[in-house]
């Protein structure tokens, strides 16, 4: 096999034209995940503005203490990050995961999958194995587009004014998105519990990273340019491979270990090499090229701004501008909570500075009380539930 062709089909994932699509038995992973474990779980379809058929899952209430059914439950809506789905939250089961432990706290979990990845493939005209078009999303559509459909779908169906919105990585980021342009949902969004956001990240780069993100642009390029639109979608021989290579007793788990360090931040005692398999099991769960280098813009450009297609015809389609212009994030004025931590290379303390002190209402900015947490502990850490979630819980309840 030559090589263009090994990188297709283990990495980037198909071409277009190629229709694969995501396994049917993938589709519900999550429910396995959930139900397994004892908790209640539903799935729902939202339709985006723009035709994006979106799918979330919810944890309606916890087990643990059953009185709570009956209340009437505030909503927690959860968002992953880069190339993640929901079930990236769901694997390590309720003493470990944020969405059963806000569950077992009382509120009503809804969980949401970005367009484009394997749970959030659907749309209502277009087919995501053979439109090119269907990529072509950044973060932007994912905070003007898809988040005001999926928070009026859920408000809607709980009948409440407002929920708790809490994001990781990019998840977040979108939020500051969709309230910088349509100032109107501020009022929908009672909290922003903000998990290493990507806002403002202007830090100086390390050298290891810039290995990364300049060589990426190009290789979302070439990409591209090769009929590749689908950024690491979940597909079952990548995810063998990389189990088979990367578990317990493996010689070969060092470099594992090394390549996910140098992307995520700091290695410390949080991550379990026993994870591993699972890891690989409920991620990459994919996403769009033009997403992934508006991710890699925020870094290069160090500005909080709309993805530039270095294309005016394509800029002017999208934003009506020939070159986007920088959010203002003095219209988000809806509370927020930033979370962050030291040992994270990819969201700097320096960066949430910045974000913070830009942002007109932030309640605080609390730094994890562990030296070396990293971008990766927010979701797999073995002690992120004492470290991080317990506290997201007490602030939760404080802000009711
Ligand atoms: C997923 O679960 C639902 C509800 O249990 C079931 O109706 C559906 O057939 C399942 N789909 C697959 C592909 O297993
Ligand atoms: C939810 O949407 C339906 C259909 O649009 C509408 O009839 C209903 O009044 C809405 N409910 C609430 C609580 O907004
Ligand atoms: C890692 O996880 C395995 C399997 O769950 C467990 O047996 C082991 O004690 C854990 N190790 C640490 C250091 O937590
Ligand atoms: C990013 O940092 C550089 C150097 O510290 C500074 O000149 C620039 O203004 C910063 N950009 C933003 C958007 O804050
Ligand atoms: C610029 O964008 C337009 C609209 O998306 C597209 O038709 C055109 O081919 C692009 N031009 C270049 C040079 O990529
Ligand atoms: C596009 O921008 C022009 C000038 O800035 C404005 O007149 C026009 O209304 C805008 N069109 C849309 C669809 O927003
Ligand atoms: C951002 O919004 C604020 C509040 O509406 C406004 O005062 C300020 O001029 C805006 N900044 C830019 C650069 O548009
Ligand atoms: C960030 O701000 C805090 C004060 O809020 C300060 O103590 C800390 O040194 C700052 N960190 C960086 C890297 O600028």
């Amino acid at each position: 096999m030559d090589q263009a062709i090994l990188i297709q089909w283990f990495l980037v994932g198909p071409k277009i034209g190629v229709k694969l699509g995501p396994p049917d038995d993938i589709f519900n992973e999550s429910r396995n995940l959930v139900e397994g474990y004892g908790y209640p779980f539903e799935s729902h379809e939202v339709i985006s503005g723009s035709g994006y058929i979106l799918t979330l899952h919810r944890i309606p209430h916890g087990i643990k203490r059953k009185h709570w059914k009956a209340l009437n439950r505030p909503v927690a809506l959860f968002q992953h990050g880069l190339i993640a789905a929901s079930d990236a939250f769901l694997f390590k089961g309720p003493d470990f995961d944020l969405p059963y432990i806000m569950a077992d706290a009382g509120y009503d979990v809804w969980m949401s999958n970005m367009r484009g990845n394997v749970y959030s493939r659907k749309h209502k005209t277009m087919d995501s194995d053979t439109d090119p078009e269907y990529w072509d999303f950044s973060l932007h559509e994912i905070g003007v587009q898809d988040y005001p459909a999926i928070f009026d779908y859920i408000l809607n169906k709980t009948e409440q004014n407002d929920l708790y919105f809490l994001g990781h990585s990019v998840g977040s980021t979108a939020g500051f998105i969709l309230c910088s342009v349509m100032p109107e949902y501020n009022n929908k969004i009672k909290l922003h519990l903000s998990l290493a956001p990507l806002v403002y990240v202007n830090h100086s780069i390390p050298l290891s990273q810039k290995i990364l993100i300049f060589p990426g642009l190009s290789i979302t390029e070439a990409a591209m340019a090769n009929g590749i639109y689908n950024f690491f979608p979940r597909r079952a021989l990548f995810s063998r491979m990389l189990q088979m290579i990367c578990r317990n007793g493996m010689p070969l788990q060092r470099i594992c270990l090394y390549a996910v360090f140098t992307v995520v931040g700091q290695e410390n005692t949080q991550f379990n090499t026993s994870y591993f398999p699972s890891c690989f099991e409920y991620f990459p769960a994919g996403t769009s090229m033009f997403l992934m280098q508006h991710t890699l813009q925020l870094y290069i450009k160090g500005d909080f701004a709309p993805f530039d297609y270095g294309n005016e015809t394509h800029n002017m389609q999208k934003y009506n501008k020939s070159v986007p212009v920088p959010y203002n994030l003095s219209m988000v004025t809806h509370p927020v909570s930033l979370h962050y931590g030291l040992g994270d290379i990819l969201v700097t303390e320096e960066d949430i500075n910045i974000t913070e002190m830009k942002l007109p209402n932030c309640l605080g900015k609390n730094k994890v009380p562990y030296e070396y947490f990293n971008h990766m502990d927010f979701m797999w850490g073995t002690a992120t539930k004492e470290l991080l979630y317990d506290n997201l819980i007490t602030i939760m309840d404080k802000y009711r």
